[in-house]
C-alpha cells in the first residue's frame, strides 16, 4: 500500500465552517519550517510513540497528522503494520506526501478529512475499524474536540485505545512561562481545553472505557489513554 492521492476536500466532503480553508491558510507557509520549529515545544510526541506497541498487521490512525512526522517514525519502526493519517489541511498533507515518498514508505496512507466527520469505510476504504487511534497536538486546535473523540471511538475496535498527547495546564511551571506560552499559542488558535480530561473521566463513568492520564514535563503536557470497553 503506497501513499494515496490526496482528495480535493471540497468535491468530497462538505466544508463545514470553512475548516479546510482556515487550516490551509494557517499552514500553507508554515509547513516548510513546521518540523524544525515544533520539535522545541510539541513535547511528549516521542514518549507517546514509545508507548505504542503495534503488532504485525494492525491498523493505526493519526487524527490531524500534519506533516506526517509521527506516522513516519511509526511506519519505520513497525514496517509490517499499516498507518493512516487524516488532516483538514491538504497543504500540510502535501509536505507529508513528499516525505513519505522520499522515504519510500509503502505502509502509510493519507487523506484530507475532518476529525469529527470521517469513517474508516468511506474515508480509507477499509473493512475494519482501527486498532489504535491517536491525536498528537491536534485536540487543542479542534473546536469540535468532543465530537472528534466520539467519532474516534466509533472508528476504533472494542478493547483498543485512543491516545492523546497535548498541552496540559502547566500548573507546576512558573507563571511568566505560562503567560508567554499562552500568548504564543493564541497566534495559532491553540488552547488547552480545560474540560477535556473531565470529559474523558465522564466517559469512563458511563462505562465507555478506561482512562489513564500521565502528566509530563511538570504538567507542560499530558498523555492520555482511553481504552474502549470490550
Ligand atoms: C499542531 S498540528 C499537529 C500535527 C501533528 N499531529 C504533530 O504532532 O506534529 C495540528 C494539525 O491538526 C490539523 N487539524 C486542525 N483541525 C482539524 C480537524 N478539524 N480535522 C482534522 N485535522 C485538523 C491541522 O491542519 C494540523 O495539521
Amino acid at each position: 500500500m503506497g501513499a494515496k492521492q490526496i482528495q480535493n476536500p471540497k468535491s468530497k466532503i462538505q466544508n463545514r465552517n470553512g475548516v479546510f480553508e482556515r487550516m490551509d491558510k494557517m499552514y500553507r507557509r508554515q509547513r516548510y519550517f513546521y518540523d524544525l520549529t515544533r520539535k522545541y515545544y510539541l513535547l511528549g510526541r516521542d514518549k507517546l510513540i514509545e508507548k505504542m506497541n503495534v503488532a504485525e498487521g494492525e491498523n493505526v490512525l493519526e487524527i490531524g497528522c500534519g506533516t506526517g512526522r509521527n506516522l513516519i517514525i511509526l511506519a519505520r519502526k513497525f514496517p509490517n503494520s499499516r498507518f493512516y493519517g487524516l488532516d483538514a489541511s491538504a497543504e500540510m498533507l502535501k509536505t507529508a506526501e513528499a516525505k513519505v515518498s522520499a522515504e519510500e514508505l509503502k505502509n502509510i496512507s493519507l487523506k484530507t478529512a475532518l476529525a469529527d466527520d470521517f469513517d474508516y469505510r468511506k474515508t480509507f476504504n477499509s473493512e475494519n475499524p482501527f486498532d489504535t487511534i491517536y491525536f498528537s497536538y491536534s485536540i487543542s486546535i479542534i473546536p469540535t474536540w468532543k465530537e472528534s473523540i466520539e467519532n474516534a471511538l466509533a472508528n476504533l475496535k472494542s478493547g483498543r485505545s485512543v491516545y492523546i498527547v497535548d498541552f496540559y495546564d502547566q500548573k507546576d511551571l512558573p507563571a511568566w512561562f505560562r503567560r508567554i506560552l499562552k500568548s504564543w499559542l493564541e497566534q495559532f488558535h491553540v488552547k488547552y481545553p480545560k474540560e477535556l480530561l473531565p470529559h474523558l473521566e465522564n466517559l469512563e463513568v458511563q462505562n465507555l472505557g478506561k482512562l489513564s492520564v500521565n502528566s509530563i514535563y511538570k504538567s507542560y503536557a499530558f498523555i492520555a489513554e482511553f481504552q474502549k470497553t470490550d
